[in-house]
């Protein structure tokens, strides 16, 4: 029996809140010392902190004393939990231990085990002074010596079937309009082209084009409106309801489009938004209900940049917000959007510059508003940024409020129904009032500030939704922030594929989905592998996310790593997604019906093979892949 210290082994593949492991002293480089006893060898470490070792059953046993380190000096603040994890079995947690706790014993048999993981927990209390030391720690070896592991990083593997030759209609099946504005609707269908488009009862003042399938004109009544969308090509004819609500109310599902931030930051050009615009196009994306062409940060004027593209004339003399050189003529390029059936989107601050340092919105909220619509956009990212600086440094709730407040008053009396997202990250409770002003509202930070930590961010900020579903409604969105997925921008200008494993992917689309989140694709859109456009196209995955009723999902069953959450659709089905919160083990899943309050034989579909399963009585069983899911339809 060989002992390999835990203190010998490459720990650069360990993740940690605070620091990096140390080496035979603590966090803070002193002696290890744990309830007054010192140690001369062991690993230093600070919570949250996770290491995965290979074992390859190599491994008899592992042991350690552990506990807070003396030297923390938290004032009591130290809290952590110690936990191994085999081959997806907890076998050890330790009680909540605090600086000046005696040193606690671990010694834990490992035979025939795989895969083991060393974490600290921050108790729950935060992170604050969790020195947490590994003493004397050992792996008792007869076979192959424990190697440094990785997450698990499963295969692409395509579900999304390849759509019929045959016409179908997707996409939104309500459509929000106010009266008097123009009316911009295409209607999504795959099937082979040459394909017809007719509809009927469409109310006065509406034209369809039969051979683009776009819905043009105004409607002076307010009232809904029943009518039907046909879409026909050389294999058959189809026929499905849509609905018109012509009020007050605009955005009645889920916003889907492209937005250029993640992939072009400040390189934004027209030529950039018009490629977008033929690739949302030549993708396919539209025939799936993909509609706004979003321009992100970076196309007004950049104050004192050395960049001669950027720099000029932030205002025409009435006081109106000019583009950069990079943007020469705005109007034409959204005629270009609208031309090919798409809406297009723009973005500004109610702040004196944007976030990236452009020209920003404050005392000119009305000039700019009214540009947006004489360009001709539909949409309004409304960031934040700089704002900040104009509220008192103890803000109520009104001051935060106030910038979306004016611009919305203005955004209502254009001749245009332009979408507002608030974009504030969650501030004051957003999901409290963001309807009050806009059409959806930000609920954390951005999902993508950190590349590497984007899968992280999906698990607090989508996953963080749950609680928030009642806020959650027909044109009132919580925003978890942009798809990122395919190719993106890493920040240091390289574009490079997103860092989610295939699993991670699945679940970020299933997430959005269920959560009813506005589809915002915000990777590469002209070029696209297949893989990405399996996941951004999967109709009845669409299906759930663009559901009339628009319930945002929740969870209803936390077990383990497993979660469950659920969503009621418009035909009275659920749709329910399993999720493996762990990203090392492979994870059994239960889902008894009991637990949707339903009982006997049920029809159950996997929305992402779109296959039916069976008539399942009295559950469903599955084994999920590390940080993936599964997608049911149950009726
Ligand atoms: C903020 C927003 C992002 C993006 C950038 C642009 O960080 O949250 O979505 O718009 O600004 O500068």
């Amino acid at each position: 029996m060989e002992l390999v210290p835990l203190s010998s082994m490459d720990t650069s593949s360990a993740s940690q809140e605070w620091g990096t492991p140390q080496v035979n002293r603590s966090i803070r480089e002193k002696k290890l010392s744990v309830g007054g006893q010192e140690f001369e060898g062991g690993l230093g470490t600070h919570a949250a902190f996770r290491y995965i070792v290979r074992l390859n059953k190599g491994t008899q046993k592992f042991t350690s004393w552990v506990g807070v380190d003396d030297s923390a000096d938290s004032d009591g603040k130290a809290s952590v939990q110690f936990r191994l994890v085999a081959d997806g079995e907890e076998i050890f947690i330790s009680p909540v231990m605090r600086e000046g706790d005696a040193p606690l014993k671990i010694d834990v048999d490992l035979t025939e085990k795989e895969v083991l993981v060393l974490s600290v927990l921050p108790a729950g209390d935060g992170i604050s002074f969790d020195h947490a030391n590994w003493c004397d720690a050992f792996f008792h070896v007869t076979g192959d010596k424990p190697i440094p592991g990785a997450p698990w990083r499963g295969e692409a593997t395509i579900l999304t079937p390849k759509p019929s030759a045959k016409p179908k209609i997707n996409g939104a099946k309500v459509f929000g309009v106010r009266p008097d504005n123009p009316f911009l609707f295409t209607i999504a269908a795959t099937g082979s082209r040459p394909m017809s488009f007719f509809a009927e009862q469409l109310p006065a003042g509406l034209q369809l084009d039969t051979l683009t399938g776009q819905i043009q004109g105004k409607i002076s009544t307010p009232g809904t409106y029943q009518c039907s969308l046909i879409a026909s090509n050389a294999l058959g004819v189809v026929k499905r309801p849509f609905r018109i609500e012509c009020g007050n109310q605009i955005a009645l599902t889920p916003h889907m489009g492209w937005n250029s931030w993640y992939i072009w930051e400040n390189n934004v050009t027209d030529k950039i938004i018009r490629d977008a615009a033929d690739a949302m196009v030549s993708s396919g994306m539209i025939q799936h209900g993909y509609q706004y062409i979003n321009i992100d940060d970076c196309w007004a004027i950049k104050p004192g940049s050395s960049d001669p593209t950027l720099q000029g004339t932030e205002r025409d003399e009435q006081g109106r917000i000019l583009s950069n050189n990079r943007f020469p003529d705005m109007k034409a390029l959204t005629d270009y959007i609208h031309s090919k059936g798409l809406k297009a989107g723009i973005y500004t601050s109610p702040g004196r510059l944007t976030c990236a340092g452009f020209v920003g919105s404050y005392g000119h909220e009305l000039d700019d508003v009214q540009r947006f619509a004489e360009w001709g956009f539909d949409f309004l990212k409304y960031d934040w940024c700089s704002y900040g600086k104009e509220i008192p440094s103890a803000p109520t709730l009104e001051d935060m409020q106030k910038p979306y407040w004016l611009i919305s008053k203005c955004l209502n009396i254009q001749p245009r129904d332009i979408v507002l997202n608030l974009c504030q990250y969650g501030m004051s409770n957003v999901w409290e009032w963001g309807g009050l002003f806009g059409q959806s509202w930000r609920t954390a930070g951005d999902l993508g500030l950190s590349f590497e930590k984007i899968a992280h961010q999906i698990y607090t900020d989508g996953f963080g939704l749950d609680g928030k579903q009642s806020y959650h409604k027909p044109g009132q969105y919580n925003d978890p922030d942009y798809i990122l997925i395919g190719v993106l921008s890493n920040w240091k200008g390289q574009r490079v594929p997103t860092p989610l494993t295939p699993d991670e992917q699945y679940t970020h689309v299933t997430l959005w989905s269920l959560l009813a989140a506005p589809l915002i694709f915000s990777g590469d859109i002209t070029q696209m592998d297949e893989f990405t456009l399996s996941l951004l196209t999967n109709d009845e995955m669409i299906e759930v996310n663009q559901d009339p009723l628009c319930i945002q999902a929740h969870c209803i069953k936390k077990e383990g790593d497993i979660q469950v959450w659920i969503k009621t659709l418009e035909d009275g089905s659920r749709a329910v997604g399993l999720f493996n919160m762990d990203d090392v083990f492979h994870k059994n899943a239960a889902l008894l019906w009991s637990e949707l309050g339903i009982e006997g034989e049920h029809r159950v579909r996997d929305i992402w093979r779109q296959e039916d399963i069976g008539m399942l009585k009295d559950s469903f069983t599955t084994k999920i892949n590390p940080h993936g899911c599964v997608a049911l339809r149950i009726w």
